[in-house]
């Protein structure tokens, strides 16, 4: 019987020189399209927001939506967007941030949390920790708590858990596929 890890990484696949020269791009299309891999990565991440006691999950867009959807809806708890800048409507929090190519501004909605919620950061990968460490800071503005941040890939050479270790200390880093 093959380890959950292993299987699953045998989705995701390695795309050279997307969407720039030099990005190794982690495309886990294939994992979305097979059901019982889904099913299986979603079955992980949900018991990760119950035993970190969460009370919201956060999913990060684009990519964290497709996997932090599914697990809300099987974790039984509410689903709160953060988008790049200009699409979510009324009072938003911004904050800019770098990543592995490039940089970008992503917001929350100002009434999404507050200071009583737990939240879960649901991504599909952490490379440099840059998208991460910029969604923490938001959702910690709103009051909310951080109770982890949960991807579905880490990559180990781009360093993201010792930036996390450093700007986000207490704050567990959940992977379920390290590579
Ligand atoms: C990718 C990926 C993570 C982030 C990881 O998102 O989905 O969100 O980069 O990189 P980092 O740890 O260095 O920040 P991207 O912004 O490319 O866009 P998408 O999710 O909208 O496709
Ligand atoms: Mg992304």
């Amino acid at each position: 019987e093959m380890p959950l890890d292993r299987w699953l990484a045998g989705y995701i696949r390695d795309v050279p020189d997307h969407p720039r020269p030099g990005v190794l791009f982690k495309d886990y299309s294939a994992l979305l399209a097979e059901p019982r891999a889904f099913a299986a990565a979603v079955d992980f991440l949900a018991e990760l927001c119950s035993r970190r006691r969460a009370t919201k999950v956060a999913g990060l867009e684009a990519r964290g939506f497709l996997l932090g959807t599914p697990v809300a809806v099987r974790c039984e708890l509410g689903f709160v967007p953060v988008r790049k800048k200009g699409k979510l409507p009324g009072r938003t929090l911004s904050r800019a941030y770098e990543l592995e190519y490039g940089s970008d501004v992503i917001e929350i909605q100002q009434d999404a949390l507050g200071p009583r919620d737990r939240v879960i950061v649901l991504d599909d990968v952490l490379a440099t920790g840059g998208t991460a460490l910029a969604a923490a800071s938001l959702i910690a503005e709103t009051g909310a708590q951080v109770v982890s941040v949960a991807v579905l890939l880490e990559l180990g050479a781009l360093s993201g858990r010792r930036r996390m270790e450093r700007d986000l200390a207490g704050v567990p880093l959940d992977a379920l596929i390290t590579a």
